[in-house]
């Protein structure tokens, strides 16, 4: 079942100057995007800083206008649910941040923070709210005493996983999350990525993982959407993008990624060199003249590329 269908979305920041403020141009942070979400899958967004990952969540979760193009979630047109705080939309997609220390409030204990969304949805009585807290901490595996904390009594890693435990609160169907290992240490990453697992395994829950480390998409998603300059230039399964990369910088990318076995290191080194060549080479051939990416064309079952 399709969860999420984005059809050719496209969202402009206004620039302004001036002393009047006024609009004198528009950042165009994402610029015609097509995909869409089955129920219980992992979408990938990789690309570098800037790219437009980031603004495709906010669009999906509600949070800015739409320039163009249509977000449907389970055959709804959203754009009507934009900047509304308790629509039932709210409810059904939920977000993880990068940095959730910034956005736990300090003062707030941890049970008043898991339970701020099922106060704003549900009526649950202090008990069956207090009981709901102990469950979604056990699910993120954290003891319920620790809803009595505050945040700064934790590690990095444990508030993450406070963080997701609030973002499943409400049982919601799709989960964007934005960079949400990127601030832990390497050895705590691999610890919330398998709780991010475990729990869409057990909600049958959808994510829209937003990441610029290969290695953690790998791990992650299924599916992959590479972005640059506000468009896809690729989009495949994990084995159509890490082992058939076709745009060039798909190519590079890939190519990019370090290697943990040594002896591998020349050959990969040399093959770098080689694709940094190739992308000069043919940078111009999967751009047009303005250097924007082309419209996606399908090259197999599951694999489409930006090309002329
Ligand atoms: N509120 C805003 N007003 C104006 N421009 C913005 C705003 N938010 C983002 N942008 C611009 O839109 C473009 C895309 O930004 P976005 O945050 O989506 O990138 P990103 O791929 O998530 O990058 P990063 O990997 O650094 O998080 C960038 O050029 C950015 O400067
Ligand atoms: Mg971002």
């Amino acid at each position: 079942m399709t969860i999420l269908e984005v059809k050719d979305l496209k969202v402009y920041y206004p620039v302004r100057g001036g002393i009047m403020g006024r609009v004198v141009d528009y950042v165009r942070a994402v610029d015609g995007v097509t995909f869409s979400v089955e129920a219980g899958q992992t979408i990938g967004l990789v690309g570098e800083s800037g790219s437009g990952k980031s603004t495709i969540g906010k669009a999906v979760l509600g949070l800015v206008p739409l320039a163009g193009g249509q977000i449907l979630f389970a055959g709804e047109d959203i754009t009507k649910h934009i900047g509304k705080n308790r629509s039932p939309y709210r409810k059904s997609v939920q977000m993880i941040f990068q940095d959730v220390y910034s956005s736990l409030n300090a003062k707030k204990r941890v049970l008043d923070i898991i339970a701020e969304p099922l106060r704003n949805f549900e009526k649950f009585s202090k008990a069956e709210e207090r009981k709901r807290v102990d469950e979604l901490l056990t699910i993120v595996g954290m003891s319920p005493e620790n809803a009595l904390k505050y945040p700064h009594e934790f590690s990095g890693g444990q508030r993450q996983r406070i963080g997701v435990a609030r973002a499943i609160a409400l049982k919601p169907r799709l989960i964007v999350a934005d960079e949400p290992v990127s601030a832990l240490d390497l050895s705590i990453q691999a610890q919330v990525l398998n709780y991010l697992k475990d729990v869409q395994e057990e909600l049958g829950l959808s994510y829209l993982f937003i990441s610029h480390d290969l290695g953690v998409v790998k791990h992650m998603c299924e599916t992959l959407a590479i972005m640059h300059n506000s468009r896809f230039v690729e989009f495949g399964s994990r084995e159509d993008i890490y082992t058939n990369p076709v745009h060039i910088y798909t190519r590079r990318l890939i190519a990019s990624i370090p290697d943990m076995d040594p002896q591998m290191r020349e050959p990969n080194e040399q093959r770098r060199a080689e694709i940094a060549e190739e992308y000069t080479e043919k940078y111009s051939s999967f751009y047009n003249e303005g250097g924007k990416v082309y419209d996606l064309k399908q090259v197999g079952a599951t694999h489409y590329v930006a090309v002329p």
